[in-house]
């Protein structure tokens, strides 16, 4: 596996692949690597000649009370499990290159809509953050499609709007969660819970489920599913910032008529938050 920092370096490498006409596809994250990072890369192999994976802690996205500082930082390990998938590249930009002039003086990216709710709404700027240095590693890798993972599902929307609306020359893949055997979806964030958050992290997706059953069997009040399932959450101790039945295009709350849906869920087990969502299509 080829590993570049610079752009100059990565630019080289994408321009031998180009010459000899074949497809990049590009997987952006931010290390310490997991099976659901690893599925996005499998899926860019799948559909591309060549795939790329960059690893940068992007410091804009992380509000003032994120721990930057802190995110788990595990090179060594993600080299050696990119090298296992057969990932061509690893990119692993500065930021004094991204960034040259620091966070405040680069211009940024405002997806509107679809980031006023949700994680936008708790963590205010995340998006713009998010955006802007994706933007960025499109422009610098140029790819021809990009996987991003459907366990951020506002994230993996807000990034298809921005193509849109910018008209980037790119197709963006959305890939399906995956998940622990108990149903919990991967994350770096499990690593904070301990063995009794562990044993009861898994009641998110359950919840989850049941309510797409209650849904898929003809229930039509999502606020009544909704208060529902935020009690059950909270009852077994966990804090639930919104779980929310969600047109799936706009994530407006849904209307009883739309038919591709998306519960959305954050629940926080002590002082970790777990992201996840459940697609329903009522065709
Ligand atoms: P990161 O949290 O490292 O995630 C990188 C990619 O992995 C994202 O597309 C995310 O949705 C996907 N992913 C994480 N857990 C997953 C799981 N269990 N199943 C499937 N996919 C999963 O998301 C980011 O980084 C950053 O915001 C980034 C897009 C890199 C911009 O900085």
């Amino acid at each position: 596996m080829d590993q570049a920092t610079s752009v100059t370096e990565l630019r080289q490498y994408v321009q031998r692949w180009r010459n000899r006409g074949q497809s990049i596809a590009f997987i952006p994250t931010m290390g310490n690597l997991h099976a659901g990072h690893l599925s996005l890369i499998e899926k860019g192999q799948s559909l591309c000649d060549r795939s790329i994976c960059s690893i940068f802690v992007n410091p804009m996205q992380f509000g003032p009370n994120e721990d930057w500082d802190h995110y788990p930082r595990t090179l060594e390990r993600d080299l050696e499990l990119l090298e296992g998938t057969g990932c061509d590249l690893a990119y692993m930009p500065t930021a004094s290159e991204l960034y040259p002039d620091g966070l405040d003086r680069i211009s940024k990216v405002h997806v509107t809509d679809l980031t006023d709710d949700y994680e936008g709404k708790h963590r205010p700027g995340h998006f713009t953050g998010v955006a802007t240095v994706v933007l960025k590693l499109f422009n610098i890798v140029k790819p021809d499609i990009s996987v991003f993972g459907r366990k951020d599902f506002q994230q993996y929307r807000v990034i298809g709007k921005m193509v849109e609306d910018f008209n980037l020359d790119v197709q963006i893949v959305g890939q399906e969660t995956t998940r622990e055997a108990s149903g919990l979806a991967t994350s770096s964030r499990n690593q904070y819970l301990d063995p009794e958050q562990l044993a009861l992290a898994p009641l998110i997706y359950r919840t989850l489920q049941d309510a797409a059953r209650q849904i898929d069997e003809g229930e039509r009040n999502y606020a009544v599913i909704e208060r529902r399932a935020i009690a059950r959450l909270d009852g077994a101790s966990f804090e639930t910032d919104y779980f929310c039945v969600c047109n799936a295009e706009t994530l407006k709350p849904a209307l009883p008529d739309d038919r591709d849906l998306v519960i959305l869920v954050t629940a926080a087990l002590g002082a970790t938050r777990l992201l996840d969502n459940i697609e329903i299509s009522l065709w």
